[in-house]
């Protein structure tokens, strides 16, 4: 960070509102252009903070209500030079994304707070926010600057650091996917990760023991962060990627790992099942309950049953299988 950046003050803006709406703001703060979003939902922490082998800060816990937190940190570029107008445009934009999520979604109180913060304090309130995370039985999910964090000789430690592309683990469709390819990916699999984002499933699949991946998003941007957590990880070599979709995969895969959403799912339904090698699966995630019967007629359309189904928070993840 140069120092001029590193002298100018950040806006935090801080939203306090639903689960449910949660990842529907993340999105749109980031679009936004805020530099970080972290979210605090109490149920989860608290179910995090059941778990001894994963810190979850006691001082977080005690400052629990029942609503989720959105924590936001938006760079001083985005502020115009201004400064005070600089933030109340940003503020402008952060309340009209607001209402449009709420047009659709509950959103509770939707109480917005803002305040500058000096470029380190963004910083530490990123640390504060991400620690190591215990996503499934043998894979934990880090930050780089979480030092401590040890591992048994048996499990993975995925290195990520939040904010760029979606996909550290925290989010419940993450979660179940990597669960799905820690307990059901045989060993030297062909596996291709379809909207990889971070990364985080594919790295997940080469390091517990696929024979090749192959990775994939639409989305140039996410997909270099994608690269660099390839080579941050080590499995750089074991992995090939590209922008794009399933088009230009070559199966067929003994797993395939779609976290995409409902309407993506029903759309690409019969280009995944064409790359499914016959005794292969598909792991379909991204979608709510609600959207369940509707995906699963699409996939038994193109010859896709149900094997098993995960679900946490509502959200799902769908694991399927030739007919
Ligand atoms: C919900 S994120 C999942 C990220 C990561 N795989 C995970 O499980 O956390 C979905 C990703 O799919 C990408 N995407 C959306 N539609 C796609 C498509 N048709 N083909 C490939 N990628 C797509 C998005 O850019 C986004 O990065």
């Amino acid at each position: 960070m140069d120092e001029a950046r590193a002298n100018a003050s950040w806006l935090e803006v801080v939203i306090h509102t639903t689960a449910e709406a949660a990842d529907a703001i993340s999105w749109q703060l980031e679009d936004l252009g805020a530099l970080g979003v972290a979210v605090e939902d109490p149920s989860d922490l608290l179910f995090i903070a059941r778990d001894t082998t994963v810190f979850v800060d006691p001082e977080a816990l005690a400052e629990l209500g029942s609503e989720t937190v959105i924590r936001s940190w938006f760079e001083p570029a985005a502020l115009s030079a201004a400064g005070d107008a600089g933030r109340e445009i940003t503020l402008a934009r952060v309340r009209e994304r607001l209402e449009l999520v709420g047009s659709y979604l509950p959103v509770g109180s939707c109480r917005v707070e803002a305040r500058e913060i000096a470029a380190e304090d963004w910083v530490e309130n990123l640390k504060r926010h991400y620690r190591a995370m215990r996503v499934s039985e043998r894979v934990t999910v880090a930050p780089t600057w979480d030092e401590d964090v040890v591992v048994g000789p048996d499990e993975l430690l995925i290195r990520l650091d939040p904010g760029m592309a979606f996909g550290t683990g925290s989010h419940e469709t993450t979660a179940l996917c990597v669960a799905a390819i820690d307990d059901g990916m045989a060993p030297g699999a062909q596996v291709l990760d379809v909207g990889t984002g971070s990364g985080i499933l594919a790295i997940a699949a080469a390091g517990l023991g696929a024979g090749r991946v192959d990775a994939c998003d639409i989305d140039p941007h996410a997909l270099r962060v994608a690269q660099e957590n390839f080579a941050l990880n080590g499995v750089g070599a074991k992995v090939e990627s590209w922008v794009g979709s399933h088009e230009a995969a070559r199966g067929p895969y003994d797993l395939i790992l779609a976290n995409l959403l409902a309407d993506i799912l029903i759309a690409e339904a019969a280009g995944l099942a064409a790359l499914l090698a016959p005794a292969g699966i598909l792991v379909a995630s991204g979608l709510i309950t609600e959207r369940r019967d509707e995906v699963l007629e699409r996939f038994a359309e193109v010859g896709l049953v149900l094997r098993e189904e995960r679900e946490r928070n509502d959200w799902l993840a769908l694991i399927l299988g030739r007919a």
